[in-house]
Order: structure tokens, then C-alpha cells, then sequence
């Protein structure tokens, strides 16, 4: 983006909209979302009959389609990724002292599950430029008792599954066999990875359908996905008080409403992400040649989504400068930016105290120059062209202040 062409855009102001640092995804609904759930709710209206009944034809149908959409045998609908990533882990019957292997660069969620069955959380390492599980720090931390492998799909770009699995075969558990790779998938639904969606690989994969997402069934709900029969059977039985399987079970369902309008996004999917991805590429080309930044990575056989817009500032930056860089972005040009994520023990005193001593040098050093800009599919030309030019300027503000 050339120096004339930036001080233009500037000097005519934000235009439009501020984009907080996450956007909520959930604004772009369409008629047909909308239809779809009024049809819902007027199918259900004779108490005698229908009502909104329990796993209703809306649900399976939604299942079918999730999980022909990921290549996967079965797909078991939920009320959000969070209580996914529990019933996966409930699935290991974890014994005292079993370690599951988490990437410390990450929301809280996949650990909080781990802990929540009084599981030992092992934090591994990120690769510096997709910010996913790097399999070598993985490999270093495996031991007798780990029990399964837990990558999170970064901001929408795809873990290395080949290469986890491959290690998953290669140590198995001495009781258990090959450990476990369960993928959080909540920010990347609709990611490729070398030929197949994100939800075809791994033995579950878990997907949010939260407001912010990249596809919403009304602001809450989520889906597994597997090949083994034999786990969705209990998925399903933890998901409606025990169901056909014989063990424990509660109430984690998504409702009809929600199943109709999720058929609707899921067909729209591929094209609302196109948008996303497209509106990142752009943004990729404007800000080519800020020498500082570092910008997003798509390796070779991956197709990111974006979810987040994920950049590097440099480390002589990291820390102070990197926060004044947000601070300037938010307070100068009105453009969100944010750190996502801070290694989780970092952001989470109780997930510190749960894995007191183990220390991550690459993450410390990564959450110190990390950092997001607001990215929607929805966001205007003119509205991309204003945070790129923005992002110019407030470089070259803290590289002047030395
Ligand atoms: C990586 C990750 N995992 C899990 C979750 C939890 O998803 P949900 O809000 O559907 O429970 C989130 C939500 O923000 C997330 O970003």
C-alpha cells in the first residue's frame, strides 16, 4: 500500500463501523436463517404432538450433514465446544496421574477439560509461525502415562495432524495403545488440511458454533465429530442422559431451533468463509512491506480460515511495544486489535496453580509479540483499506519513538 495512498485514506477517517478485536460473526444471518427457525417454532406448536421434541428429525438431519461436510462417519450435536471438549475427554477414563498433552498457546477450554476430569495437563510448545502444536516438543513430553494428544486448530489453520498421529501410533500407551489425538476445532470449522476438512482426521474433533465463530446456531452449540462408532454411541449417551449407552449421561443437547438454522449456515459455510479468506488475502497485499510485522502463515496443503488474523511484531518489540502498537490502534484510529492467546497460564490463575512449574520459553516469548487485528467477511473495502492503512501509520509511530 503506497505512502500517498495511505495519508488519502487516513485523512478522511474511519469509515463506517468499529470492529471490536473478535467480531461477533452471529450479525450475518439471512432471511433464510431466519425462515428456517420460524418454521421451526411454528412446527411445534401443538402440545399434544410434536412440540420441540428431544433428538427431532431438524437434529439428526444437522448431524448428517455436519459430518458429511467433514468427511467424518458421525457427527453428535451439543450445546457449545466447551462441553465437547468434557464429553471427549469423560471418553479417556482418565486414572489418577494421566497426562494429557495441551498446547499452552491456547483458550482455556481444552485444559479446563483436561482438569475437569482430574486429568494432569501437559502444556507443549507452538511452532513460531502457525502458532499450532509443534510434533517435536510434543514428542520430547510424551511418558508412560499419557493418555491422549489434544491440539486446538489455531485461529482457523489446521494442526499438523499427520505428523501427531503418526506420533500418537509410535508411543502408545502400555495399557490403552495408541494415544488419543482429539482436535479443538472451535475457531476452524471449515479448514482444510491436506485434502480433507478439519473433523475428517484424529479419533474426535470438536466444533463451536458460538456467536463469534465461523458459522452460529443462534449464539450457542457445537458438534463432535469420529469414526468410532463405539464413542459416538457414548457421545450420545452423554449428551441425553445415557441414552443407548449404558453409563452416565445429562443434557448437553442443541435445540430444534438451532438444528434448522445450523442446516442453514452449514450450506452457507463455504461461501461465508470464502469471503473471510479473500478479505484476509487482501489484507495480506496491503500490508506487504511493513518490514517490521510478521503476517499470517498458510503452509503448504492447508487452507486457513482466518477465524483470527494473527501477526508477529518483532522481538526487540515484544511486551511494552507491542501493547503501546494496540494501544495506539485503539486509541488514535479506532480499530480493534487483541492477544489471542496468551499462554493459558498466564490468563487463567487457576489452570497456573493446576500445572505449577512446567515453563514454555516459546510461548512466553510468543504472547509477548502476538497480536490480532479485527477481520469479518462482513468488513467493507473501504473499512479493510482504513485498518490496513491505520496499522501502517501506528508502526511507523512506535518505530519512530526509538
Ligand atoms: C479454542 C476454543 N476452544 C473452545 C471454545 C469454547 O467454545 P464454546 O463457546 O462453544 O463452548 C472456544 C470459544 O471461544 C475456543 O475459542
Amino acid at each position: 500500500m503506497d505512502e500517498n495512498r495511505r495519508k488519502e485514506i487516513l485523512s478522511q477517517g474511519r469509515p463506517g463501523r468499529y470492529w471490536p478485536a473478535e467480531p461477533m460473526l452471529g450479525g450475518w444471518y439471512t432471511e433464510e436463517e431466519v425462515e428456517a427457525a420460524t418454521k421451526a417454532i411454528r412446527d411445534s406448536m401443538d402440545p399434544t404432538t410434536v412440540g420441540f421434541g428431544f433428538i427431532c428429525p431438524e437434529i439428526v438431519d444437522f448431524e448428517e450433514a455436519f459430518a458429511r461436510y467433514c468427511g467424518a462417519g458421525e457427527a453428535v450435536s451439543i450445546n457449545g465446544a466447551g462441553t465437547g471438549l468434557d464429553m471427549a475427554i469423560m471418553c479417556l477414563d482418565l486414572e489418577p496421574g494421566d497426562e494429557v498433552i495441551v498446547p499452552a498457546i491456547n483458550f482455556r477450554a481444552a485444559a479446563m477439560a483436561v482438569v475437569g476430569q482430574r486429568g494432569k495437563v501437559v502444556w507443549c510448545e507452538v511452532d513460531r509461525r502457525t502458532f499450532n502444536m509443534d510434533p517435536a516438543d510434543v514428542e520430547r513430553r510424551i511418558t508412560p502415562r499419557t493418555r491422549a494428544i489434544f491440539p486446538v486448530h489455531m485461529n482457523g489453520l489446521s494442526a499438523p495432524m499427520d505428523e501427531l498421529l503418526e506420533l500418537a501410533e509410535r508411543h502408545p500407551h502400555p495399557k490403552h495403545g495408541p494415544l488419543k489425538v482429539i482436535g479443538d476445532a472451535a475457531r476452524a470449522g471449515a479448514g482444510g488440511y491436506k485434502g480433507t476438512k478439519i473433523g475428517a482426521k484424529g479419533w474426535m474433533t470438536i466444533f463451536s458454533f458460538h456467536t463469534m465463530k465461523l458459522m452460529t446456531t443462534l449464539g450457542e452449540g457445537g458438534a463432535i465429530t469420529t469414526d468410532d462408532a463405539e464413542a459416538a454411541r457414548r457421545l450420545r449417551g452423554i449428551r441425553q442422559f445415557g441414552g443407548a449407552h449404558d453409563g452416565w449421561g445429562t443434557n448437553y443437547k442443541l435445540t430444534k431451533v438451532q438444528a434448522a438454522v445450523g442446516l442453514v449456515q452449514l450450506r452457507r459455510l463455504d461461501d461465508m468463509t470464502a469471503q473471510r479468506v479473500q478479505a484476509a488475502e487482501r489484507r495480506n497485499r496491503m500490508l506487504q512491506g511493513i518490514p517490521e510485522l510478521t503476517l499470517p502463515y498458510e503452509p503448504e496443503g492447508y487452507e486457513h480460515t482466518y477465524y483470527l488474523y494473527t501477526m508477529l511484531v518483532p522481538r526487540r518489540w515484544a511486551g511494552e511495544k507491542r501493547d503501546r502498537l494496540l494501544r495506539v490502534m485503539e486509541e488514535e484510529y479506532g480499530v480493534g486489535c487483541g492477544v489471542y492467546n496468551r499462554p493459558v497460564y498466564e490468563d487463567s490463575g487457576y489452570l497456573r496453580r493446576q500445572t505449577a512449574g512446567q515453563k514454555l520459553p516459546i510461548s512466553d516469548e510468543l504472547s509477548a509479540r502476538l497480536f490480532c487485528m479485527a477481520l469479518h467477511p462482513l468488513m467493507t473495502g473501504e473499512e479493510q483499506e482504513y485498518m490496513a492503512a491505520a496499522l501502517w501509520a501506528a508502526v511507523e509511530r512506535i518505530r519512530s519513538e526509538g
